[in-house]
């Protein structure tokens, strides 16, 4: 009964975080943002990408990696066959930190409580962190050097995917190969994820088992 139209919890839990996001005074980044960047991407998708924080792009538009780092994740993606709709992204920080400048603790710490109610609304198998403030959230003191490619569980047990940020490859190209092998390492380990979990959950990643009505696609902006 036209249920498939229907938004589902998940998709007005985000759409829900979004709207407060938008109004956030929670942290001092707040003060200098053109746009706080939410997320956005396929609210039934079992991948949730976490990067680090909006840059220019990002607050100029209000959407997530839309800048250079961004156009190298969209090939990353289009290099295993995906696409940002088949994903979520999101960041540590919805707010553009001055300059780029790391994200404070503080403000990492202010702003948590966002990226817990979208882990929760969206439940992915999957977390891809994207860079070292995201892996600090979920795997806390872990190297990227080390953990970078393999799959690993947070103390919560989330499995999680840890990558280095695209934009390091712009400032250091022996990156970029680096990324994109451990790249083509994520559906691999979204499946090893899936097992492990013993869900049986359908996602837009699973292109050929997806029906127009099973894609509920949501830009949140
Ligand atoms: N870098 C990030 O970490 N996030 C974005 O959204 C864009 C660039
Ligand atoms: Fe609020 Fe997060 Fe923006 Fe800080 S960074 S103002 S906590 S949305």
């Amino acid at each position: 009964m036209g249920a498939a139209s229907e938004p589902s919890g998940g998709a007005m839990a985000l759409q829900q975080v979004a709207d407060e996001v938008r109004g956030c005074t929670r942290c001092a980044l707040s003060a200098g943002r053109t746009k706080a960047v939410p997320g956005e991407g396929n609210v039934r998708s079992d991948v949730l990408l976490v990067g680090e924080g909006p840059g220019a792009r990002e607050d100029a538009t209000g959407r997530p990696f839309v800048g250079p780092a961004g156009q190298l994740l969209d090939e990353l993606l289009s290099a295993i066959g995906w696409q940002r709709a088949d994903v979520f992204i999101t960041n540590v920080v919805k707010c553009r930190p001055p300059g780029n400048r790391d994200p404070e603790p503080v403000e990492v710490a202010a702003c948590a409580g966002y990226l817990d109610r979208q882990e929760r609304a969206l439940d992915p198998a999957v977390v891809v962190t994207l860079g070292r403030h995201s892996l600090q959230r979920y795997l806390p003191g872990a190297r990227i050097g080390a953990v970078h490619g393999h799959l690993r569980r947070s103390s919560s047990g989330q499995h999680v995917f840890p990558m280095y940020h695209p934009a390091a490859a712009l400032h250091q190209a022996s990156l970029r190969e680096t990324l994109f092998s451990d790249m083509r390492g994520l559906p691999a380990a979204l499946l090893a994820a899936r097992e492990a979990i013993g869900g049986e959950r359908t996602t837009a990643v699973q292109a050929e088992s997806t029906t127009a009505d099973d894609v509920e696609q949501m830009t949140l902006f």
